[in-house]
């Protein structure tokens, strides 16, 4: 990470009242193909991490049959909280919690993260997908900006400054790794897209 979590936290609380006013198309293509992709149904528990102002949390509270929203950031969370107070949403929750430690104990069924997986290392995102494919969900969906070709750092979607995207092969790699399978692979833009993987029943022809 090239920034601390305190330092990322700090970041997003200060520009978390303009946050959602200033997104890319790119984005709202990514984020729309996550809420598509992660497809809840009414009895399913989300968890979204890195959940910011809830983009995504809200998006699937209503199929959902419960959304549990995590970040770093108090006001991004605050703004999630607003937003889902003003749409009457009882079945979504905001807390601190981060992607190596969600503190999230219980079910899960669908994983869910757009555009925040990004800050952290190649090692550290290897730790964060180990700690979700141990809490045991059916389904992961990640969107965000990762490099489908050669990084191009005068792209307008990540900041080297702060940013750390990995190349797909690597998150693929770190999927398989932690026994999910990659079932879809989404190129939203060079340096954006949505990763579906799962985990699943092994078939042996044995049963
Ligand atoms: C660009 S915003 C994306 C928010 C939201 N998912 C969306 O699609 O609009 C990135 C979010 O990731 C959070 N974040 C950064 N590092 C994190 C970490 N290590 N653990 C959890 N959240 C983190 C930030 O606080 C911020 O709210």
């Amino acid at each position: 990470m090239k920034k601390s979590i305190e330092e990322h936290a700090a970041r997003f609380d200060e520009e978390a009242d303009e946050y959602d006013e200033s997104k890319s198309d790119e984005y709202r293509a990514c984020a729309n193909l996550v809420i598509e992709r992660a497809d809840p149904d009414g009895s399913d528990i989300v968890l979204d991490l890195g959940t910011g102002t809830g983009a995504i949390a809200i998006a699937l509270a209503s199929d959902a049959d419960r959304v549990v929203g995590r970040d770093i950031s108090e006001g991004m969370m605050d703004e999630a909280e607003q937003k889902a107070d003003d749409r009457g949403l009882e079945n979504v929750a905001f807390d601190y919690g981060t992607f190596r430690e969600p503190e999230y104990e219980g079910d899960v069924d669908v994983v869910t993260s757009n555009f925040a997986m990004h800050h952290l290392s190649d090692d550290e995102k290897r730790d964060a997908i180990d700690v979700i494919a141990d809490l045991e969900p059916n389904r992961f969906v990640l969107g965000d900006v990762m490099f489908f070709g050669e990084p191009d750092p005068d792209e307008p979607f990540y900041s080297p400054e702060v940013d750390d995207p990995a190349t797909v092969g690597t998150l693929a790699d770190a999927f398989t790794d932690a026994g999910f399978s990659l079932t879809a692979v989404e190129r939203v833009h060079e340096q954006v897209g949505v990763l579906v993987a799962e985990r699943g029943r092994v078939e042996t022809g044995d049963e």
